[in-house]
């Protein structure tokens, strides 16, 4: 076991200890109902808490089970969520008199619908919390009108509306996990509605089956015979723990049919294990909040399903933090046929003792077997081993977001290859779109659906629909999985590495890989767009050309008139999230003396006759740069005239320079290509993935007026504008800066110790200045394919040029070329 092995270790180190996580910034976000990724909703005044959500087999209707209602949703309009059916299904006003003087709050006493499953071709079964009395109906689904007398709900659906609970419908039959008492505190995953031969079953509680669950998820898999649970529980075993919390998979087979004397009316076939879902070194994500089925590819055996699970920790060092792990159905069969942990029925401890197999626990088909057997599997029904996520790692982590539930699609990319895109809410109300790459995963987009945290209980995907619906505490949300109409060039379509979305270079628009056979622009692993978008391109010189790009394609130039002596601030719209902005002026640098960077991407500084002229602000994302925005700034000729002009540029198209450059003594010829591409396409708002618009920041050139004093100072000291915008923490600044300027010389002449150590007889002597963004995509591709190399080490021959690729590009970069852009 290594969990206890490392588990009080690893917590006597919690205080030192940091687990290494990467931020994931999601490419684009869309706020709250942004033009670029609408959602359509559906809420009506007398609805709410319309968490259960159920789709009809063709995706044309959505039932959801409300407060106090059922509805029936026609969602087969595009731009409309239509109400077809209401039932109200509410408890009676003595049912609410004794709620609530049961102790219960009035808000939780209404009927929350907790179970919604099609039970037949007709009928649907519904169950819920009605004041605190779970109830259950047979529900048509054409009149949506309750068929028959309610049933009780006990063991089918929980008391209390904020208890988690699982149910599933197979052949007729109802499978739950929930608490069946109005305390909270008698769990059981339990069978009903069987007919015939065959009995209701539960689990047997006499030796604690399970240790206060939390239900998650269940799922029926055909082929096996069998479904599995998913749930959260107290980890017994690890009793050196207070309260260690443990997620489970646990299964039962549908054949079954309880034992003739031991184990009557109780599974036979119960088994349950532990997930773990664990980096190497660190401390488990040991709780489940949701998981999600993904099928294999179509002719992969169905032991390649696959389980998408998130998971957060339960020990503060990770709050806030969760993870994603799979876990593959053979890995989970293989644990419940290995071997059992032993309980010690005196001391109630668990052993990992070996015992003599009398049965194997979780096997199918047991209800004729032995008394003996009977009583073994009865006894023996944890495994002893864990499942292990997929490649003993996480598929993901994320340390700026709890997600609380996901759903996961596999999605062919233009190339016919198969990406897993992961569709995962967060508490704070955004839904993340996440794609799994080689090295790692990518955060497409991120869509606000909703502002103030919601209780949610299903996230309902529509593979054929291209929806998501999502239940919350106010409304129904449908989101599109995918909007590729708002990449509106080539390169925003492939840098967004979105395996739906692909450039049809035909007609110039970025179109869903599904809905065509064209030969589309896409890359997904790499996003490499210059590549990307001139091997799909009929014509590659007249997109990309110096002379052929129409000139109406550039983003347009703003004039900006100033007095001297103004503060300037010219503003950069950013292309993604993932982009950097870089601010150049033909022919000179942007001296650190007279220009400040702010963080937003924008440029500031004091006009001057040394500061006129103008200004280009390019985005450089993954090795692909395109201009956002070109300013002039001039001098105002008359004091009237405050606003500023649009003009339009004489001619600013980018000239794609190569250069080669053949290092003497290292007999390696690098040639360096870089090309600025510009807008492609007439509506372009470049930003239009930003919450501005260009339009809008290119008339936000403020010009701020200064106390004439304060205007001296700025022209006296290096430090003025700085001063300028925050004169209150001028000392703080100056000490700052200092401290700044100590570690930047110290870490320079680190850099530059590696630099000579590296390039040995070479000298750099602008290594410094290097900006490792304008490193072209070759450059990048190159090292990227040295780190790869150098870790897989698997392609020998290329290895050996690793470090000097990496000079390479160094040097070069510091090299970068101005757009030629003829003033
Ligand atoms: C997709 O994006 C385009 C361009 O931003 C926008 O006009 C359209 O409404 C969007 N569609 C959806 C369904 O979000
Ligand atoms: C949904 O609404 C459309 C148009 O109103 C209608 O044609 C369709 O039959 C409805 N679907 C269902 C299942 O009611
Ligand atoms: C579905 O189940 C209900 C309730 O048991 C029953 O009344 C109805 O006839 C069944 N419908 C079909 C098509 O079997
Ligand atoms: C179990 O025994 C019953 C009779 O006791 C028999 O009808 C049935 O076929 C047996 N099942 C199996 C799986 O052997
Ligand atoms: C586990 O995954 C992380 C990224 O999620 C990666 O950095 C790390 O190298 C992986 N560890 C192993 C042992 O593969
Ligand atoms: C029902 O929704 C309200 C907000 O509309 C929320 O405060 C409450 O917690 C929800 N109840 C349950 C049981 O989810
Ligand atoms: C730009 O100015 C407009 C009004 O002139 C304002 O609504 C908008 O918030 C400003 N944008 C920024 C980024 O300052």
């Amino acid at each position: 076991m290594e969990i206890p092995i490392l588990l009080p270790l690893a917590l006597a180190l919690l205080g030192f200890l940091c687990p290494c996580v990467t931020t994931l910034t999601p490419r684009v976000s869309f706020p709250m109902d942004s033009p670029g990724r609408r959602l359509i909703r559906f809420n009506s005044h007398d609805v709410s808490n319309t968490t259960t959500l159920l789709l009809s087999e063709d995706g044309d209707i959505l039932y959801v089970g409300a407060r106090d209602s059922v509805l029936a949703l026609n969602v087969s309009h595009k731009d409309s969520i239509i109400l077809r059916n209401k039932l109200d299904w509410s408890p009676s006003h003595e049912d609410l008199e004794q709620c609530s003087m049961k102790g219960k709050k009035m808000a939780d006493c209404p009927n929350f619908i907790r179970v919604l499953q099609f039970l037949n071709t007709s009928h649907i079964y519904a169950c819920g919390t009605f004041a605190f009395s779970p109830r259950c109906t047979y529900i048509n689904t054409d009149t949506l009108t309750m068929s028959l007398k309610p049933d009780e709900g006990r063991g089918r659906c929980p008391y209390d509306p904020y208890q988690r609970n699982t149910a599933l419908v197979v052949d007729g039959e109802l499978y739950t996990g929930t608490v069946a008492d109005y305390r909270g505190n008698r769990p059981v995953i339990s069978r009903h509605l069987s007919e015939g031969k065959r009995v209701d079953l539960k689990l047997d509680d006499t030796l604690g089956w399970l240790e206060d669950p939390t239900f998650i998820s269940s799922t029926f898999i055909p082929d096996e015979e069998k479904i599995y649970f998913f749930f959260t529980e107290v980890g017994r075993e690890y009793d050196f723990i207070d309260k260690f919390i443990v997620s489970r998979v646990s299964q039962i087979c549908v054949s079954d049919v309880g034992g003739q004397r031991t184990l009557q009316r109780r599974w036979t076939t119960f088994a349950k294990a532990q997930l773990l879902c664990q980096a190497d070194h660190e401390l488990p994500y040991n709780v489940l909040q949701d998981i999600d089925t993904l099928l294999p590819a179509e002719g992969a055996p169905v032991d390649d399903i696959l389980f998408y699970g998130i998971f957060t920790s339960q020990w503060s060092v990770n709050s806030g933090r969760s993870a994603v792990c799979s876990f593959r159905l053979t890995d989970i069969k293989s644990v419940f046929s290995g071997n059992y942990k032993v309980l010690n029925r005196d001391t109630l401890q668990w052993s990992a003792r070996v015992q003599e197999k009398v049965a194997n626990p979780g096997e199918c088909g047991l209800h004729n077997a032995s008394d003996n057997a009977l009583r073994f599997v009865k006894e023996n029904f944890l495994a002893d081993d864990s499942v292990r996520a997929v490649g003993r790692n996480l598929t993901m982590v994320s340390a700026e977001n709890t997600y609380s539930h996901l759903t996961v699609q596999r999605v062919q990319a233009a190339n016919g290859k198969h990406y897993t895109v992961l569709f995962l809410l967060t508490e704070s109300g955004y839904l993340h779109k996440a794609v799994l790459l080689l090295r790692g995963a990518h955060i497409i987009e991120e869509i606000q659906v909703f502002e103030q945290p919601q209780p949610v209980r299903s996230l309902k995907l529509s593979i054929p629909k291209g929806v998501i619906y999502i239940g919350t505490s106010e409304s129904v949300v449908k989101v599109p999985t995918a909007n590729c109409s708002f990449y509106w060039t080539c390169a925003q379509c492939v840098l967004a590495r979105d395996p739906f979305c692909g450039w049809d270079p035909a007609s110039r628009v970025c179109v869903m890989v599904s809905t065509t056979n064209a030969n589309l622009g896409q890359d997904i692993e790499r996003g490499n767009a210059e590549e990307a978008c001139s091997s799909v391109s009929l014509n590659h010189k007249s997109r990309f050309g110096p002379n052929k790009l129409p000139a109406a394609s550039c983003p347009p130039g703003e004039l900006v008139s100033v007095s001297l002596n103004e503060v300037v601030r010219l503003q950069c719209p950013a292309a993604s999230r993932l982009s950097q902005q870089l601010w150049e002026r033909p022919n000179s640098r942007l001296s650190s003396d007279l220009y400040l960077n702010l963080e937003d991407g924008s440029l500031s500084f004091v006009a001057t006759p040394a500061t006129l002229g103008h200004y280009l602000c390019l985005s450089t994302e993954n090795g692909y740069q395109q201009t956002m925005a070109i300013y002039h700034v001039k001098q105002k000729t008359s004091p009237l005239s405050q606003t500023p002009t649009s003009y339009t540029q004489p001619r600013t198209n980018a000239i794609p320079t190569t250069q080669s450059m053949a290092k003497p003594g290292s007999g390696l010829h690098i040639s360096v290509g870089t090309e600025t591409h510009q807008g492609e396409s007439k509506t372009t708002p470049s930003n239009r993935n930003t919450q501005v618009t260009t339009r809008q920041l290119g008339k936000n050139l403020t010009s701020w007026t200064k106390q004439p004093r304060q205007r001296e100072l700025e022209l006296r000291d290096g430090e003025a504008l700085l001063a300028a915008q925050a004169p209150c923490y001028l000392k703080e600044l100056v000490i700052v800066s200092l401290l700044l300027v100590l570690s930047l010389s110290l870490l320079i002449t680190i850099f530059l110790f590696v630099i000579t150590q590296r390039c040995n007889h070479r000298t750099a002597p602008q290594a410094a200045t290097i900006d490792s963004d304008r490193r072209t995509p070759v450059e990048q591709e190159a090292r990227r394919a040295n780190v790869f190399l150098s870790k897989r080490n698997e392609q020998g021959q290329q290895s050996g040029h690793g470090s000097e690729l990496v000079c390479n590009a160094a040097l070069s970069g510091s090299n970068g070329h101005l757009p030629n852009t003829p003033i």
